[in-house]
């Protein structure tokens, strides 16, 4: 099939425009999105009933979305400025969640409890980070856009989920037990710079990444799993850490 030719004066890359789709299927795949939605949410909440002092700031982040919602990036001079600091296009913001019951599942399977401490890069609202705090373990966040961290963290804070600011890959990672990427929508470069932080965390260290495992030596992987995520199934990889001796 023959790409389409982008306008002048706009990189073909760079814009969410460029997704526009048929009318009919716009609309199926708005249908779909809601009735994930829906269904992630319902089982969010269930999963929730055994910890029922995580419902509060779940239910924080869902009525931040009123305010503000991430699945809507605007291309603000903020959100400008932050790009071309990270060296990142737009389309790295296309915006999706694991739902909690997902995270849970996940973090289980990779090992995280209590004494652990779960670090989500590229952290959103933090919806992942109310799984780890679920399983008992120390929960941080490291999100790119600042409207994202400051509709939620307030709500956060008292679950003892700490979401700052900040480029992941320029973030230190030198003390979870476990780090997560959900990196979909990160190109090649953003990915790239990510492992190289990777590489600083200490041997053992598991890793639980979307989409595409972290490719390259001394990261193993330990299992795989297909799972729901707010836009569809996924493959998702929990490899760990092991360099080679010098
Ligand atoms: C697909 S969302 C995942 C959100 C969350 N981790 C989850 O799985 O529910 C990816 C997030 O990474 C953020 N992001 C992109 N590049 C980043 C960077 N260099 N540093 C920190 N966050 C970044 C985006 O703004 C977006 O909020």
């Amino acid at each position: 099939m023959k790409e389409p030719v982008p306008p002048p004066g706009r990189e073909k890359d760079d814009s969410l425009e460029d997704l526009d789709l048929p009318l009919l299927q716009a609309v199926a795949l708005q249908v779909s999105v809601l009735a994930i939605a829906l269904f992630t949410r319902l089982l969010d909440v269930l999963v929730l009933c055994v910890r029922p002092w995580l419902l509060r700031p779940y239910l924080g982040i869902w009525l931040a979305e009123w305010m503000h919602s991430p699945y809507r990036p605007r291309r603000t001079f903020e959100v400008t400025r932050v790009l071309r600091e990270s060296g990142q296009g737009f389309r790295e913001l296309i915006y999706g969640e694991t739902p909690l019951f997902t995270a849970v599942r996940l973090f289980r399977r990779a090992g995280v409890g209590r004494g652990s401490r779960v670090v989500d890069v590229g952290a959103g609202r933090g919806r992942v980070l109310l799984a780890a705090r679920w399983l008992g373990a120390e929960a941080r966040g490291v999100e790119l856009l600042v409207d994202h961290v400051a509709s939620v963290a307030g709500q956060l804070r008292p679950a003892g989920i700490t979401l700052t600011v900040g480029d992941a890959t320029r973030e230190e990672l030198g003390d979870a037990s476990h780090v997560f990427s959900n990196w979909t929508a990160l190109g090649p470069e953003t990915k790239a710079r990510l492992v190289e932080r990777f590489r600083a965390c200490r041997p053992g260290t598991r890793f639980i990444v979307v989409t595409r495992p972290i490719e390259g030596r001394g990261f193993v992987t330990l299992s795989t799993h297909r799972m729901l995520f707010t836009w569809g199934f996924e493959t998702v990889w929990v490899q760990e850490y092991r360099p080679e001796p010098v």
